[in-house]
């Protein structure tokens, strides 16, 4: 929890071109700055942010929002962590709610353990390049083993010296604590006290976080002795959480964002590889199958994966259950082979960057297809073997999510297969609702539904789903939101049905008109929104009441020149609602017709004298979609047979009334029949 009152002293200083400024070069044009996208690829600038609104918005992605989302979706960080650098800009601090004696504690120590750390990495990276013993033996290592200058540079790669302690004495001398050293896995106390480097005489591999604190290390010893372990890892800690974490994100997830894509590899080298041919976007496992949380790290930069797999069968035969998991969290899974006897290292140092592009572009598959191919294969004719390879890969498109995905991959694997698409399509679903219910529960579903089936003499039609007119109802409430933020505090006038004419206030007019029928926006966001326009609204009303009691309030706010306070939207810590909020008042800055006006032939940017028509048309005709809404609902529980005749004539009169009410608002103001 942030101080509410900290918040609104960040958002009251905070001007958006100091913030964004820190990230891409703007250039000013008119009243306000653009720039190249920094969230998809352009050569000409669509990216227009302006100080007055306090928002930004590309043209070209789409993507919009406020200072702190910038640098939420820039930098990958939570609310509190961009909040807090925005406030650090203008020197304004923000702790969090106070910390328990415990929690400040195991804060101190982690914070000391990421100093022991990142001096170690200094210490390590000097020793590999500036010492005689790390020149020739750890350079010499790694340049002949193809990792390039820049590479070694970049992911600050170094050396530890041979020598029982020599790293650890080092560390005591520079004043830091034992304690911490032995915490980060460092240095390693025997029971009789002896001090020992972990990493001696190993090249090392600086594990960083996301946000690019050193967290872990791995160190390779180089002679290729049988008995010693190749690699050693920091053990867990306070800050290593291994499973938590991928190797090379940190350096990876600016390229991963902007190719919309993350190559997943096994080890530190065949990372290392990847970038020294220019390949960024790719992290790695470290040798084991990914976790949840590491799947979850990949999906906040992409929803696309690529895995390259060795060049050998057994591993990959292996590996396919894991790829399950990704599939699941709604990631789409492809994946390269490598040849024969191939890890990404070795076909990378051996094959110039370019062919490596061209290698990974010419032999992408989609996971499904990939993994029937490898099974089917192995299967041949044996039919036992084919019936289990199919219940394999059902058992891999039944995780998938997303249900149209899911049916692709269902017809493509049915023609595959050489089987029934309903067969292979029942199959998954059974294995769908296994996965939701329990045995228990799947016996009571059953018994409901043979149950209905006796009741149901006659079947009745399925009823169409109303996808489409929620999509038509939600562009109704993006409109009226529209009116809210952009034209909230200006007034028009309104003919009532007695010819008399009215003088209303925009926002005044929407929120009592939505409140009125007690209307709850269909679209979630849009609902968020107006739910914050209406209190601060309220309060500005109430505020307008008080200082001038014998004023009608927004008269008041009218004479002050009153404007909505935009910028309140940028307290909200959902993503969302600052994309659709700066969506809206930066529509106006790019003449672009909306569609639905350009359907119901309205003009492009509606001007403060057709207020009066618009605003109320726009209300009128969201209100009688809404009707008509309910009216369907009302007639699929007509066909249910269950009704007796005295509540059908009920449910019937019910849509009579409805009918009324709606004919009544596409009247009201309403020229166009719609
Ligand atoms: N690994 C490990 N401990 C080991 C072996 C492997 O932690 N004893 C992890 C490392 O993260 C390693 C990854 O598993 O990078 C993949 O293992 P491997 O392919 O054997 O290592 P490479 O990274 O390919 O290293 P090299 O090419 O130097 O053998
Ligand atoms: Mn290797």
């Amino acid at each position: 929890m942030i101080d509410p009152a900290v918040k609104d002293k960040i958002f009251a200083a905070v001007n958006i071109v100091d913030i964004v400024s820190d990230f891409i070069t703007l250039k000013k044009r008119g009243v306000n700055y653009i720039a190249c996208c920094p969230f998809h690829n352009e050569k000409t600038p669509s990216f227009v942010v302006s100080p007055s609104k306090g928002v930004f918005k590309c043209f070209g992605c789409g993507k919009a929002g406020n200072a702190v989302t910038f640098v939420m979706e820039h930098e990958h960080m939570g609310f509190v962590d961009a909040l807090k650098y925005v406030g650090r800009k203008y020197g304004i601090d923000v702790e969090e709610q106070e910390m328990t004696p415990e929690q400040r504690q195991i804060q101190d120590k982690r914070q000391s353990m990421l100093a022991v750390n990142s001096f170690a990495a200094e210490y390590f990276k000097k020793t590999l390049t500036q010492t005689s013993q790390g020149q020739s033996i750890g350079l010499g290592y790694l340049r002949q083993r193809g990792i390039s200058d820049s590479a070694i540079e970049k992911f600050g790669l170094g050396y530890c010296p041979s020598g029982k302690d020599t790293f650890t004495r080092t560390a005591l001398d520079a004043g830091y604590k034992l304690e911490y050293l032995t915490a980060t896995g460092l240095t390693i106390q025997r029971e009789d006290g002896s001090l020992y480097d972990r990493f001696s005489d190993r090249i090392i591999f600086p594990i960083h976080s996301v946000s690019g604190n050193v967290i872990g290390f791995g160190g390779r010893i180089m002679s290729s002795e049988k008995k010693t372990a190749k690699y050693l890892n920091s053990p867990e800690s306070e800050i290593y959480h291994k499973s938590d974490t991928l190797y090379g994100i940190y350096f990876a997830r600016n390229a991963i964002s902007k190719r919309d894509n993350c190559i997943l590899v096994e080890g530190y080298t065949d990372v290392m590889s990847m970038h020294s041919s220019g390949i960024e976007n790719v992290v790695a496992s470290s040798g084991t199958s990914l976790t949840k949380e590491q799947i979850a790290l990949i999906s906040r930069f992409t929803k696309n994966v690529t895995v390259i797999y060795d060049g050998d069968s057994a591993g990959i035969k292996a590996s396919l259950r894991g790829i399950n998991m990704i599939l699941e969290a709604g990631l789409n899974v492809r994946c390269v082979p490598l040849p024969e006897g191939e890890d990404p290292d070795s076909f990378a140092r051996q094959h110039s960057a370019l062919e490596l592009e061209e290698y990974l572009k010419n032999n992408t598959e989609d996971f499904i297809t990939f993994k029937t191919n490898i099974l089917l294969g192995e299967a041949g004719y044996d039919p036992m073997l084919r019936a289990s390879a199919i219940k394999d890969i059902v058992e891999s498109i039944a995780v998938i999510p997303d249900v149209i995905t899911r049916s692709v991959y269902t017809k493509q694997c049915a023609s595959m297969l050489d089987i029934n698409s309903t067969t292979l399509e029942s199959e998954i679903n059974r294995q769908i609702t296994r996965r939701i219910y329990s045995e228990q529960e799947l016996r009571e579903i059953d018994n409901l539904r043979k149950i209905q089936q006796k009741k149901h003499q006659v079947s009745s039609q399925p009823s169409q789903p109303t996808t489409t007119e929620d999509l038509r109802i939600e562009q109704f409430e993006r409109e009226f939101i529209g009116y809210l933020l952009l034209q909230g505090h200006e007034f028009f006038h309104i003919t009532l049905e007695n010819n008399e004419v009215e003088r209303r206030n925009v926002a005044e007019y929407i929120i009592s008109e939505i409140e009125y029928d007690n209307i709850t926006l269909h679209n979630k966001t849009l609902n968020t929104i107006f739910e914050i326009y209406k209190n601060a609204w309220n309060e500005a009303i109430g505020q307008a009441q008080e200082t001038d009691p014998d004023n009608d309030p927004m008269v008041t706010l009218e004479q002050s020149q009153w404007k909505f306070p935009i910028h309140i939207f940028n307290s909200s810590e959902d993503i969302a609602v600052a994309q659709t909020v700066s969506d809206i008042v930066m529509q106006d800055e790019k003449l672009r017709p909306s569609k639905l006006w350009e359907e119901y032939d309205m003009p492009v940017c509606p001007d403060r004298l057709r207020l009066g028509d618009l605003v109320p048309r726009v209300i009128n005709i969201y209100k009688s979609k809404i009707i008509e809404e309910m009216i369907t609902e009302i007639q699929k529980r007509l066909d249910s047979p269950e009704l007796n005749e005295e509540q059908v004539a009920e449910l019937i009169d019910r849509i009579k009334l409805l009918n009324e009410s709606r004919v009544y608002f596409c009247q009201k103001y309403t020229r166009i029949i719609i």
